[in-house]
């Protein structure tokens, strides 16, 4: 039998059903991973991961310099605050992946990326003197491998205690000074300070722009808040080993 629309009014020639039409068939919204994978095949999608990711691991860099600093008190202030960080395993590690995919999904994005544009211009500039652009901005992708190969000596050198002459389970009170007393050691940290700070500076200043959130007014303000962090954290980050060298520390 043919399907009939049911309607108790009676239709005047020329007015027309209030029967609302079919709406056109629309694609189900796609799904969280499918969501992830178009992010990713644009570059302004992977901008913008960089720059969620950066804002993350900006706040760990400023967290960690606040907990470094307390190397200025007495020694028991800051091997309580490490004994506090390691009094659950559970958590530790939840931090540290999520630290660690962060890490990753920064570097990832920012090495296609990176590799998308050299592959878009592949002759370089004949005169780089006309392009404005600041020395942190032209070094971002070499200061991000100066600082991975910083994090990795890092990690072996202060969590694992590789190097470190008379190391100390959750002891940065003796750890750091200890560390520090290597020249070589001190060296590695105070370049690699300067790698976090211009990587800082032009990343802070950059990260807007990638969320689509720059207004011209604040341009200037951002300019010169984003190099004073970035500087403020490499040089507080530098005092450490030069206070141990100098002898002001341990
Ligand atoms: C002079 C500067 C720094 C000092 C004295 C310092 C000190 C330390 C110490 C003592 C630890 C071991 C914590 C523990 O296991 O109890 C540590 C771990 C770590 N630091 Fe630093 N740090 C410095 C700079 C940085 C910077 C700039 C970064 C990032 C770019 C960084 C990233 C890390 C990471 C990822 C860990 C491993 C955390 C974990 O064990 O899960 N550090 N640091």
């Amino acid at each position: 039998m043919p399907m009939t629309v049911a309607t108790s009014q009676k239709l005047e020639p020329n007015q027309q059903s209030r029967v609302p039409r079919s709406k056109p068939l629309q694609p189900p919204p796609p799904r969280q991973a499918v969501r992830l994978v178009m992010l990713w095949q644009n570059s302004v999608g992977k901008k913008a991961l960089m720059a969620v990711t950066g804002i993350i691991l900006s706040l760990y860099v400023i967290a960690h310099l606040i907990g470094n600093l307390q190397i200025y008190a007495d020694g028991e202030k800051i091997d309580s605050y490490a004994r506090l960080l390691h009094s659950s395993p559970a958590l530790l590690w939840v931090a540290r992946i999520i630290l660690l995919v962060t890490v990753l999904t920064h570097i990832l994005a920012g090495t296609v990326l990176y590799f998308e544009k050299r592959a878009a211009r592949p002759v370089g500039y004949q005169d780089r003197a006309n392009i404005q652009a600041s020395v942190p901005s032209r070094t971002m992708f070499w200061s991000g491998i100066l600082i991975l190969g910083f994090v990795i000596f890092h990690v072996a050198n202060l969590t694992l205690g590789a190097a470190v002459p008379g190391y100390e389970e959750v002891k940065p009170s003796v750890n750091v000074p200890a560390a520090f007393h290597l020249v070589w050691a001190s060296a590695i940290y105070i370049v690699s300070m300067v790698g976090v700070g211009a990587h800082l500076w032009h990343g802070l200043y950059n990260l807007f722009n990638s969320l689509g959130l720059r207004n011209p007014r604040f341009t200037p303000a951002l300019r010169t808040g984003a190099a004073l962090v970035g500087t403020l954290i490499a040089l507080g980050n530098i005092s450490i080993p030069v206070a141990v060298l100098t002898g002001l520390l341990g």
